[in-house]
């Protein structure tokens, strides 16, 4: 296993072709997708045919960025992905953060630990300026999530979307930390 980056509690290293079945189990619960598709599930077609090729692909243009698998590192299991990838659209530096966990990781500080480590990361070693992230508005989790990682709310905005949601209405919300915030918080994210 090619380790990408190691915290406390996790070990999130590169996707393969053997993740398939784990892709499909996570994007199968509706809870998981509730903000994403309204809680509409990825077919095993589209994880196999687009959304791992899409994941892989990252490998091939990027050493750095792009979507790493978490693993639990006491049990040993897959808990689902963060992805730390240039922004499209972005100015250079500029990194989209995000992340997506099954339910029984959720509630334990899992996504604030990899979010924390990969903008440390980031900024000391990958010579990133600027993290962004963004949620539906009433995402609450994932807003925490970046509050805690030490990102601050830039704007919301209303973006078409192919999914009705519960709460699509608020719209969208986005975050950033840049390089300058996250010294200023001691290098540490929030904590
Ligand atoms: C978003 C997600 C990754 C968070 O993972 P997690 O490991 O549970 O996150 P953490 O434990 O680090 O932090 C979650 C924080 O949100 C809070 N929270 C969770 N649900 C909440 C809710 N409905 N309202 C308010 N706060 C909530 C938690 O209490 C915690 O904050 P606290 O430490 O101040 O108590 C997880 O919920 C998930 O995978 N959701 C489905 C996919 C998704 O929506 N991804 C984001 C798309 S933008």
């Amino acid at each position: 296993m090619q380790v990408f980056l190691e915290t406390d509690r996790l070990v999130l290293r590169r996707f393969t072709s053997a993740d398939a079945d784990d892709l499909v189990s996570l994007d199968a619960d509706p809870d998981v997708m509730r903000f994403i598709t309204g809680g509409v599930r990825t077919s095993r077609e589209e994880i196999e045919n687009e959304v791992l090729p899409a994941f892989l692909g990252y490998y091939q243009r990027y050493e750095r960025y792009g979507f790493w698998a978490v693993i639990e590192k006491e049990t040993g299991e897959f808990l689902g992905w963060f992805h730390f990838r240039p922004r499209e659209g972005g100015a250079p530096g500029e990194i989209d953060l995000g992340y997506r966990l099954r339910k029984s990781a959720w509630g334990k500080g899992y996504a604030t630990e990899g979010s924390r480590a990969l903008i440390r990361k980031g900024f000391t070693e990958f010579g990133v300026q600027r993290v962004v992230a963004q949620a539906m508005a009433v995402n609450q989790a994932s807003r925490r999530v970046m509050e805690k990682a030490g990102l601050t709310l830039v704007r919301t905005f209303h973006q078409p979307w192919p999914y009705p949601i519960d709460g699509d209405q608020f719209g969208d919300v986005e975050y950033a930390l840049d390089r300058t915030g996250w010294q200023q918080l001691g290098g540490s994210g929030a904590g």
